[in-house]
């Protein structure tokens, strides 16, 4: 019966049992540098039971403890990865790795929670969808996952059912579809009333920002006109097509009071509009991702078919060298507040459905097990991130969206024992040879990452030991999460009583100015 998971995360299982009576059940990371979102401290840690039992010095400490020595090291939340498609039925396939595969590749990375997309398919009950997920992720996944859920039609079931993910199977979060015309894409009015319902329900709505009417046409006019290649993908899709939808979706989200978050923000044009915004007060976040932080669209122009298809995704990259490094110094000022990555990986073989024409080819890039290495190789070796900054846009700031805060994306007491020890002094070449995806290309192929992980705890667990991998098939747990998530929804309690509409009291006493301005 799935109304039986009311806030029950699934248990860790009888191999949990055996764990939590020997004496591994209990760990000491000594002498590492701690980094929160807003603190920098050399204190100890003391785990027991999956939790984070004291930080602090000179910690009393019962015998028997495994002791970690962290001396030179950064240790840091687990990472918080919030945009992921695991075994996604998607374009006529489905995405390679799996809820085992992709979440092995994530801890392998320094990642211990991913949050993945259910998306039914228009028509679908989305609690039959919503089971099916779970079923994929609870026997495989091994670290902790939460579901956003897509809105991909609107009706009254879907309005019933959205309200019922909230009460009662921990979702507080629905992304819908401007694009992926006749497939997910909504109008304008059914996403009003998609937000509408969401701010209702005190949900976080999402969006994938890019105008699907216009997408079709254009792809219709590269395809008569011979461009049948990776690169009409691109051409298809110019910035002004993501940024015009980010500014509508912004727009119709601000026209009643419900929080927004932008995911896989890929242009310089679209962050600017989440940016000017957020400054005019909209409650609206953004998410560039791991791809769009790292690599650029120049790629879909290669002369090897394969490479080129490898980076297709939507948003397309922007064939502007500069997007990363813009998107990284804005993610430093807080203009963007988190990163995902989008990890939707297809083979060169499932690549290739699209040979022959570019509107075929699956949509999706990997990026799960490398967002921490690159964000602190193009973040905070280069000082765009400082390494509390890092710490918030890789776990806390997602953790306070997404109300997983503060059982996630923090180190304090009480808090999940999810903890990453990072060597700020290793370096590592990004490679398909290596990486733990199934997919058989990386995007970030050849790059060399200085920091990576070295030890990856998770519930208490040394899932990653000195680098060696130790994860465990479906030990990852579903996080529930609540609704209203005070992080956002204070703020956007105190807006909608600054803005609510006043009527003029009319006592005849006119000024005769015509200069009484309306307020703001
Ligand atoms: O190309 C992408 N982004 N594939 C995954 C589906 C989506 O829109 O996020
Ligand atoms: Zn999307
Ligand atoms: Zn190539
Ligand atoms: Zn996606």
């Amino acid at each position: 019966n799935p109304d039986s998971t009311k806030f029950e995360a699934n248990s860790r299982g009888t191999t949990e049992e055996a764990f939590n009576e020997s004496a591994q059940n209990r760990l000491i990371i000594k002498n590492g540098k701690v980094v929160n979102s807003d603190s920098v401290e050399d204190v100890d840690i003391y785990v027991e039971d999956g939790i984070i039992r004291q930080v602090g010095n000179n910690l009393i400490i019962p015998g028997g403890a495994r002791v970690i020595d962290a001396r030179g090291r950064y240790v840091f939340p687990g990472g918080v990865d919030t945009h992921t498609h695991f075994q996604l039925p998607f374009m006529g396939t489905c995405s390679i790795d799996d809820f085992y595969s992709g979440t092995k590749a994530a801890i392998a990375g320094g990642t211990t929670t991913i949050m993945d997309f259910v998306i039914p398919q228009k028509g679908q009950s989305l609690i039959e969808a919503y089971n099916e997920w779970r079923n994929w992720a609870d026997e495989n996944a091994c670290c902790d996952y939460n579901f956003h859920v897509a809105v991909t039609w609107w009706s009254e079931q879907v309005k019933e059912e959205m309200a019922e993910l909230v009460r009662n199977h921990g979702v507080n979060s629905f992304k819908i579809f401007m694009a992926y015309k006749d497939v997910f894409q909504l109008n304008d009015k059914e996403i009003y009333e998609v937000f509408e319902w969401c701010k209702e329900l005190g949900a976080i709505a999402q969006v994938h920002a890019e105008n699907g009417d216009i997408i079709k046409e254009n792809c219709q006019k590269l395809l008569a006109a011979g461009i049948t290649g990776p690169e009409g993908h691109a051409l298809s899709r110019p910035e002004d097509v993501e940024a015009e939808a980010v500014n509508r979706a912004c727009v119709l989200a601000n026209q009643v009071d419900c929080p927004l978050y932008v995911v896989h923000v890929m242009s310089i044009s679209a962050a600017k509009i989440i940016a000017e915004k957020r400054a005019q007060g909209n409650s609206v976040f953004g998410e560039p991702i791991a791809a769009s932080l790292a690599t650029n669209g120049t790629h879909y122009w290669d002369r090897c078919w394969r490479h080129a298809a490898a980076h297709v995704m939507g948003p397309p990259l922007r064939p502007n060298k500069e997007t990363p490094d813009v998107l990284m110094d804005m993610l430093g000022r807080n203009d963007l507040q988190t990163t995902g990555t989008d990890h939707c990986t297809f083979s060169s073989a499932q690549k290739a459905l699209g040979k022959d024409d570019f509107t075929k080819i699956p949509n999706g890039v990997n990026g799960v097990e490398e967002r921490l290495m690159l964000l602190w190789d193009r973040g905070v070796v280069t000082e765009k991130l400082t390494p509390s900054r890092f710490v918030a846009v890789t776990s806390t700031n997602a953790a306070k969206i997404f109300n997983l805060y503060p059982k996630k994306g923090v180190i304090s007491v009480g808090s999940d024992a999810d903890i990453v020890i990072w060597n700020p002094n290793k370096s590592k070449v990004i490679s398909a040879q290596t990486h733990h995806s199934k997919c058989d290309f990386n995007i970030f192929e050849g790059m060399e990452c200085h920091g990576a992980p070295e030890y990856v705890i998770l519930g208490g667990r040394v899932v990653v030991d000195e680098e060696e991998m130790k994860v465990v098939q479906g030990y990852g747990q579903f996080v529930p999460t609540d609704p209203f998530p005070a992080y956002v929804y204070d703020t956007i309690k105190v807006r909608e009583e600054d803005r609510k509409p006043k009527g003029v009291n009319r006592d005849g006493t006119s000024s005769g100015l015509g200069d009484v301005l309306p307020p703001q």
